[in-house]
């Protein structure tokens, strides 16, 4: 089977963007392909970090996931620091990456920008440990958002560089983006993002769930349930197409546009649907969240296959690149 890896930042709480824009097509994948799964807790280094709170951020990272339905049968569920060939194919990588490569990749800008007190190599070498990750496993194709397409770029151009200098020894990975949607946040304005506080976490209880949605912002035509509106433009509706049945499309669509039915009651039937859809995510949530040494387990596990396999991988580098035996 053919091999996949995706990377998963120890950044805590997922919420609905996260999972409708990205894990439900991880757990898709898991049926057609190899998958490896890494918490990516170097990468996570690179930016100001509380060392005491990082194991328990991988933890709740484990946690997501599972519940989320990756599946330790099928899939490979690790820590990226538990599997040291990544660092180590890291250098190499580096010995073959000009400068300027890294330089110009936009999220290195921004990152600088962002961070004008902690600008350290990390910073810039980021996509060079990123290929590492994907490629010390050979793999054929990476799913991941929108975002990562400049850092899947310069994977690509990283790998033809080694190819060609060293001999064959790389797939090129392809992206895999997502079908779904880019998912809106809750100010209806922008993407669903934690740092924006417009997100409904996987964690939200039904009461929360409910309250978020009142407040959300619908499409701004509707100032009074007597004003038609245009579903299209509206962000409840956008989460209804993903949520809700035909039929119940079919009647927030009318309600909406014939002024028949107020934004109240659309969203009360989104409010449903969505509580529904996450309930059995909840519930393995707590039997993961009280059995966090099966987690370990799984961990531990997951980071033996994968280290077998990129043990085999940086071998046949060592030898192409002529380091010492
Ligand atoms: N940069 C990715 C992100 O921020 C995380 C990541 C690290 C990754 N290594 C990876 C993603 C390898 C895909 C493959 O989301």
């Amino acid at each position: 089977m053919d091999r996949i890896f995706s990377g998963i930042q120890p950044s805590g709480s997922l919420h609905i963007g996260n999972y409708f824009g990205a894990i439900k097509q991880w757990i898709k994948l898991q049926e057609k392909y190899q998958c490896i799964y890494g918490i990516v807790d170097y990468h996570a280094m690179t930016v100001v970090y509380d060392q005491k709170e990082l194991p328990d951020r991988v933890m709740d990272a484990a946690i997501a996931y599972l519940s989320a339905g990756v599946d330790p049968e099928k899939s490979a569920l690790m820590v990226q620091s538990q599997v040291p060939e990544h660092t180590e194919l890291t250098w190499i990588l580096n010995t073959v990456t000009p400068l300027g490569w890294c330089e110009r990749v936009p999220t290195f800008k921004d990152k600088v920008r962002q961070n004008r007190d902690n600008v350290n190599l990390g910073l810039l070498d980021y996509p060079v440990l990123m290929t590492a990750d994907i490629i010390i496993y050979k793999s054929v194709a990476v799913p991941v958002g929108q975002d990562q397409l400049p850092h899947l770029e310069l994977t690509r151009e990283i790998v033809r560089k080694f190819n060609s200098t060293f001999g064959d020894t790389f797939p090129e990975p392809k992206p895999i983006i997502s079908e779904g949607a880019l998912i809106i946040g809750l100010d209806g304005k922008q993407k669903m993002s934690k740092s924006l506080d417009n997100c409904i976490y996987l964690s939200d209880s039904p009461e929360k769930i409910k309250k978020k949605l009142s407040t959300a912002v619908t499409d701004t035509r509707r100032q009074r349930k007597t004003d038609p509106g245009v579903p299209q433009e509206c962000n409840i509706y956008s989460l209804h197409k993903l949520l809700s049945t035909p039929q119940q499309q079919q009647y927030c669509h009318q309600g909406c546009t014939q002024a028949s039915m107020g934004c109240f009651e659309c969203k009360k039937i989104l409010a449903e649907n969505l509580i529904n859809e996450l309930a059995p995510l909840q519930e393995k949530q707590q039997f993961w969240l009280s059995h966090q040494d099966q987690v370990r387990e799984i961990l531990h596990q997951g980071g033996m296959a994968a280290r077998a396999i990129a043990q085999q991988t940086i071998q046949e580098v060592r030898e192409k690149v002529g380091l010492w035996k």
